[in-house]
C-alpha cells in the first residue's frame, strides 16, 4: 500500500531503487579513514533529480561532515530547494538513521511527511517520515 507522502514525492519502487544505487555509489567515494564507517546518501529534489553525498572526514575530527549534509548541499547547489525524499545507506547491525544535526538540515528543505529511507548496502531496511525523526521541530516558519 503506497504511503501518501510517497505519492506526493512521486516515489515508487523503481525510484527508491535508483536512489539506493546513487547512495551506494556516493558511499563508494566516502572519505572515512578515521571511523572506517562509510556512509552514502541520496536526496530527491522537486524536479525528480537525485543528488548524492558521502561522509567526508578530517584529521581535525570535528570538521568531518555527514553524507546527508553533502547530499543536501549538492541539491541546493544545483538550484533546487526541496528535498522530496532522502535515502541513507550505511553498514552494521544498527539502523543508520540521520544524526540529529542532519535531521535539522533536512527540516530546512523538507516537510513533516517527507520520507526518510534507511538502507544497508543490501537494500532498504526501514522508512520513517521526517516528523517521526524530528518531532516538534523548529524550522523556517518560526522566523517568518
Ligand atoms: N555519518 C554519516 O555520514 N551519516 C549518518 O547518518 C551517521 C554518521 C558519518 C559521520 C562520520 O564520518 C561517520 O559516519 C561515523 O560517525
Amino acid at each position: 500500500m503506497p504511503r501518501s507522502a510517497d505519492i506526493a514525492a512521486g516515489l515508487d519502487d523503481a525510484l527508491v531503487e535508483r536512489m539506493l544505487e546513487a547512495a551506494r555509489q556516493a558511499r563508494g567515494r566516502a572519505h572515512a579513514p578515521y571511523s572506517r564507517f562509510f556512509v552514502g546518501a541520496a536526496a530527491l529534489d522537486e524536479h525528480g533529480r537525485i543528488h548524492g553525498g558521502c561522509n567526508v572526514e578530517n584529521a581535525a575530527y570535528p570538521l568531518g561532515g555527514c553524507a546527508e549534509a553533502l547530499a543536501i548541499a549538492t541539491l541546493v547547489m544545483s538550484g533546487a530547494r526541496q528535498v522530496r525524499a532522502l535515502l541513507v545507506v550505511g553498514d552494521g547491525p544498527a539502523l543508520v538513521t540521520p544524526c540529529g544535526g542532519c535531521r535539522q538540515r533536512l527540516r530546512e528543505f523538507a516537510g513533516p511527511d517527507t520520507p526518510v529511507i534507511v538502507a544497508s548496502p543490501a537494500g532498504v531496511r526501514a522508512r520513517f517520515t521526517l516528523e517521526e525523526l524530528l518531532p516538534q521541530s523548529f524550522g523556517p516558519e518560526n522566523l517568518a
